[in-house]
């Protein structure tokens, strides 16, 4: 197989854990090029589910080679809990690698993001409360620590001045007290340099050797395009590079060794936290939609806000992207529908809009056009093929592709790896074979 990104296209968990594992049995390197403990990638193996948030999804695989890139940030306390639990459950970790470049998430960013979005008022983000945003403005700021300086300990307390400053700074303005022990910090940092230093390396060189060897890699993508810090809907997005230009800086891979792209979008819309969902439904039937999708979040267990398919941002995400070809998931979900509408287009003070548009009030004032699809009011959930699928099904299927200026390549139609249907006509089909 090419070496091939999985990137979201829509606000994230679309479904991208179970896309990266199903393909992961084709390659020998999975690596992940952005954000943190943010994520939440659900897996379901044999009915056992697995959550994976920092480590790639690969690791489900024995003998892959798994790496987690320079453009993440790494809360050394999550990634130690997370390998613990999956260790519990049988999962090894010998081919783990992390990035010395990687930068951390401390306790103080935590706090900081509290104070931040507390200040927001109304305008909250809806964050995770990871400490997400202020670890990449710490990054930004240069002032952060990365992986690399757990492997100086005698250094840690100088490194950490500066971050300690700029919290300590931002405490007095909001009147809070710091609460974070700076020295209790150093040595549980310490303890982490011990254990995870055999991991940490210069993983655009592990990468840059995978490929001279001829390996195929997956890059894998967290959260999603509409939430991409550049690209997505700003300022309610993430803060980091989530669309596939992320893979080049935040792995150190060239980007002409990316030869493929492929895109995870829902078969409707969802997003966490705050800012605009044009197709939000709203009422009961937003609620059976949650229900029947299971639509809350695998990190924070917020519900998901749920909307019809946006053609507008899909086709926007496949532009950005360049995506060669599209999974559909959970289109099951969609099963006891008799009409689902689909967003062609937006309406803003009367004028007809077909792109996204780069200011976020412009977006939230506009109105959803709607085309109206015939449901097909039978069951689709677990269809492996095609002709499984009612006529209706394959017409909205088709018409999504239309819309959006893309194949769709793979549907999903269940939590397992086996409810997926690949199509024999996608341009990506010798390689699922
Ligand atoms: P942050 O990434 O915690 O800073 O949150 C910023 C925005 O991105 C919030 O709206 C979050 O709900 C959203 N977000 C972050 N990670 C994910 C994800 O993995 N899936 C869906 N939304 C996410």
């Amino acid at each position: 197989m090419p070496n091939i990104v999985v990137a979201g296209a829509q606000w994230g968990d679309e479904g991208k854990g179970k896309i990266v594992d199903l393909l992961a049995s084709r390659v020998q390197v999975v690596a992940r090029y952005n954000g943190g403990h943010n994520a939440g990638h659900t897996v379901i193996i044999g009915g056992e589910r697995y959550v994976l948030h920092l480590i790639p999804a690969g690791i489900l695989h024995p003998g892959i080679l798994c790496v987690m890139g320079n453009g993440m940030v790494i809360d050394p306390w999550a990634l130690e809990k997370e390998m613990q639990e999956l260790a519990a459950r049988g999962i090894e970790f010998g081919d783990l690698v992390i990035s010395d470049r990687a930068h951390l998430i401390l306790p103080h960013h935590r706090a900081l993001e509290a104070i931040a979005e507390e200040r927001r008022g109304s305008r909250r983000l809806g964050t995770t409360s990871r400490g997400i945003g202020p670890a990449y403005e710490d990054k930004a700021g240069r002032r952060g620590l990365r992986m690399v300086d757990l492997l100086t300990p005698e250094t840690l307390p100088g490194k950490l001045e500066e971050a300690r400053r700029h919290y300590e700074d931002i405490c007095r303005a909001a009147e809070r007290t710091p609460d974070v022990d700076w020295e209790r910090l150093v040595t549980d940092l310490v303890g982490f340099g011990e254990r995870l230093g055999p991991r940490i390396c210069d993983v655009s060189l592990v990468l840059q050797r995978a490929v001279a060897q001829g390996h195929s890699i997956l890059f894998e993508g967290a959260q999603a395009t509409l939430l991409d810090v550049d690209f997505g809907t700003y300022p309610y997005v993430t803060s980091s590079s989530a669309a596939v230009g992320g893979v080049a800086s935040g792995l150190g891979i060239p980007p002409t060794r990316i030869d493929a792209a492929l895109g995870i979008v829902k078969a409707y819309t969802t997003r966490v936290g705050s800012g605009p969902l044009p197709t939000e439904i709203g009422g009961s039937l937003e609620e059976e939609l949650r229900r029947r999708g299971s639509e809350y979040g695998a990190s924070t267990g917020r519900p998901r806000r749920c909307g019809w398919f946006d053609a507008v941002i899909a086709r926007y995400s496949v532009r950005m992207n360049g995506f060669d070809s599209l999974a559909l998931i959970k289109l099951d979900v969609l099963d006891a529908l008799a009409e689902i509408p689909v967003c062609i287009g937006y309406r803003h003070r009367g004028e007809l809009v077909s792109e996204l548009p780069a200011d976020v009030a412009v977006v939230e004032a506009c109105e959803p056009v709607y085309e109206r699809l015939p449901g097909w009011s039978a069951p689709t959930s677990g269809a492996r093929s095609m002709d499984a699928l009612p006529e209706a099904a394959r017409r909205y299927i088709d018409r999504l592709a239309e819309l959006v200026g893309c194949e769709i390549g793979i549907v999903s139609t269940g939590p397992d790896r086996h409810d997926t249907i690949f199509r024999s006509n996608s341009r990506f089909a010798a390689w699922f074979d």
